[in-house]
């Protein structure tokens, strides 16, 4: 945001901007501006009205041009002094950051050697001080952020605003969204469109790695070798309600396809400069973990159908025996615990109380806890011995879906962690998993971008009365996990089976005209794969309608599916991240043809904070 003369207008725009975004979840928030004697600053951990109490209080002075930020903390907890914005060190400069800086470590050793004090725990203000430094040598801003863009691995998307500029904002971005808007003698920023929607319509979009430079009444976008670039001109049609959804009509539509994006996120930074896994937080002894003799995964609902997937990895990548016990169950067993147990702990929300119960249970039977946890600052992680944070963003939506997705990538992380530090796994098998995991973002969009059909079967299906779901291996957790969408999202009666267990009773359900989803294991297990292949055709005689998630190339499956639904070709253990992908788009789509709220389902909260 840039105005030709000091106001209070850049501060208050950026202020709305924040309000306009905050729907999307955050922990703290913080603006600068940039004034006549210099910059000035305020920031809070917790809600944006805690920041207008600061201001109200401690007035900021009026401004060319402001910048404003909501955290939603990826690394270091929501505090005041982890809020963006950070500052240089004699305060001239402050930089806002969206994203992960994967190398942020190795560059604050770099900054720390060279006498840099540092006040946050972030990966942000690594930029900060290195802008800085730029900025002493260059004495201009965007040569600046061209200088350390060049040095960042990661995801960014960064606002800096320096005193010696009082007229100028300079963003940059890679992998994570900037959009420029083009007003009347003032230009904005944001990492949505929402944020200045209401002040234009008029944008630009900015291409990967490039650096904008906005003044009140000039914008100029470079490539990441400083070359004049030019941005993609749009006229946003989308109503400011739909801007905060990112112009999708629900949350959870935004979140399904904010999917490839989280487990993209969850995996990055995960390795040291030697090529080895790291969590975020270890306050267990590596000795304790190497002599784990049994793990016990405890979750509700999504969250513990995500560690029944990661059950079938972590057993066969690292030989420990994995039990999943729902929370509100695990609390009331007498389990067989000793302090070579490891209880991991699943939540999104890291607030839901079965699972708080559950940990605080496991602690007094002397395990020792690991959380898997979406929100940081929540309760779980604090009362865990340590923590892998997923990466997937605020999840407005009641139903998880993207939380869902980051918890498997983050308990595939945990599998091949403890199979590394046990020795199961060599770092070079580490790496081959590791990179075959860097390939789902990509396969989870191909899903998201043929979905068509999908969205067709659930608008004709939206009187359906039940539907049941099957899956064998990865495949069941996936088909409770289908169940449980269609449950909280359409009220419709459904049921996820085991799909070798249909002749031990559920085979009594199927009629004619019987909904049945079915999940195909990779033709490349044709030990799975026949099995299912068989489940169907049964099913199918009894006259069933069958609608199959299977394998591109799959032809097996096509004499008995009365409808298939492609992924794309996959390792077995890592198939669950996309098959789940059409389940949530059925659900979505059938309850959204009902007329549902998808957002807020009935009866349902996003965290269950009792008991
Ligand atoms: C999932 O769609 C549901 N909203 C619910 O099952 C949820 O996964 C469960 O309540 C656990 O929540 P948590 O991950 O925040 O602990």
């Amino acid at each position: 945001m840039g105005s030709a003369a000091p106001s209070n207008r850049p501060l208050e725009v950026a202020m709305e901007g924040l309000a306009r975004l905050e729907y999307r979840g955050y922990d703290s928030a913080g603006v600068a501006v940039v004034t006549p004697d210099g910059l000035a600053s305020a920031k809070r951990a917790g809600k944006l009205s805690n920041l207008r109490e600061a201001l109200e209080t401690a007035p900021l002075p009026a401004g060319t041009v402001a910048i404003g930020h909501t955290r939603w903390a990826t690394h270091g907890a929501p505090t005041d002094l982890n809020a963006h914005p950070h500052l240089s060190e004699d305060g001239r400069l402050a930089v806002i950051h969206n994203g992960i800086i994967e190398n942020f470590q190795t560059l604050k050793v770099e900054l720390l050697d060279a006498g840099v004090s540092f006040q946050s725990e972030t990966d942000t203000e690594v930029v900060a001080h290195l802008l800085a430094r730029a900025y002493a040598e260059s004495e201009d801003l965007t040569a600046a952020m061209l200088a350390v863009t060049r040095r960042l691995e990661g995801a960014y998307t960064l606002l800096a605003v320096h005193a010696a500029e009082p007229g100028t904002v300079v963003g940059a971005r890679r992998n994570s969204p900037l959009v420029i808007g083009l007003g009347d003698g003032e230009n904005f920023l944001g990492s949505d469109v929402a944020a200045f929607i209401s002040h234009t319509r008029e944008a630009l979009e900015m291409g990967q790695d490039q650096v904008v430079t906005i003044t009140a009444d000039d914008v100029r976008v470079v490539d990441a070798d400083g070359n004049p670039a030019e941005g993609r001109r749009f006229t946003v049609d989308w109503d400011a309600n739909a801007a905060v959804k990112g112009g999708f009509g629900t949350f959870m539509e935004k979140e399904i396809h904010d999917q490839p994006k989280a487990v993209a996120d969850t995996l990055l930074g995960r390795t040291d400069g030697q090529g080895n896994l790291v969590l975020d937080e270890l306050r267990i002894d590596e000795a304790v973990l190497r002599s784990v003799d049994k793990i016990i995964v405890i979750a509700c609902g999504t969250a513990a159908y995500a560690g029944h997937v990661a059950k079938y990895a972590v057993e066969h990548w690292c030989r420990i025996p994995v039990e999943v016990e729902l929370a509100h169950e695990f609390r009331y067993r007498d389990p067989v615990v000793s302090e070579k147990t490891l209880v991991v702990a699943i939540s999104q929300s890291g607030e839901t109380m079965d699972t708080i119960m559950a940990v605080r249970h496991a602690r007094e039977q002397g395990a020792k806890v690991l959380a898997v946890v979406n929100t940081h600052g929540s309760t779980i992680p604090r009362e865990s011995d340590a923590v892998l944070y997923t990466h997937a963003g605020p999840e407005v939506a009641v139903a998880s879906t993207k939380a869902f997705l980051a918890q498997i990538t983050a308990c595939y992380l945990l599998g091949l962690y403890l199979a590394q530090l046990r020795g199961n796994k060599f770092p070079d098998e580490v790496a081959g998993y590791l990179e075959e995991l860097g390939k789902l973002p990509e396969k989870i969009q191909h899903v998201i971008d043929h979905a068509d059909e999908v969205r067709a079967v659930a608008e004709a299906m939206k009187d359906a009365s039940s539907v049941l779901f099957l899956g064998r291996h990865v495949g069941y957790p996936v088909a409770l996990e289908g169940a449980l969408k269609l449950k909280e999202l359409a009220y419709i009666h459904a049921e996820g089976f085991a799909a070798g267990e249909l002749k031990h009773g559920p085979i009594a359900l199927i009629e004619e005209g019987q909904p049945v989803f079915f999940i195909v294991p990779t033709p490349r297990r044709p030990v799975l794969h026949n099995k299912v292949v068989s489940n169907i055709q049964e099913v199918r005689a009894r006259g069933a309608r069958t609608l199959v998630i299977a394998e591109e190339g799959d032809e097996a499956v096509n004499e008995f599916a009365d409808v298939v639904f492609r992924v794309p070709r996959t390792p077995t253990l890592m198939m669950p991240l996309v098959t789940v992908v059409p389940l949530q788009i059925f659900a979505c789509a059938l309850a959204g043809a009902k007329g549902y709220d998808v957002d807020q389902p009935r009866n349902l909260a996003k965290s269950v904070t009792v008991e």
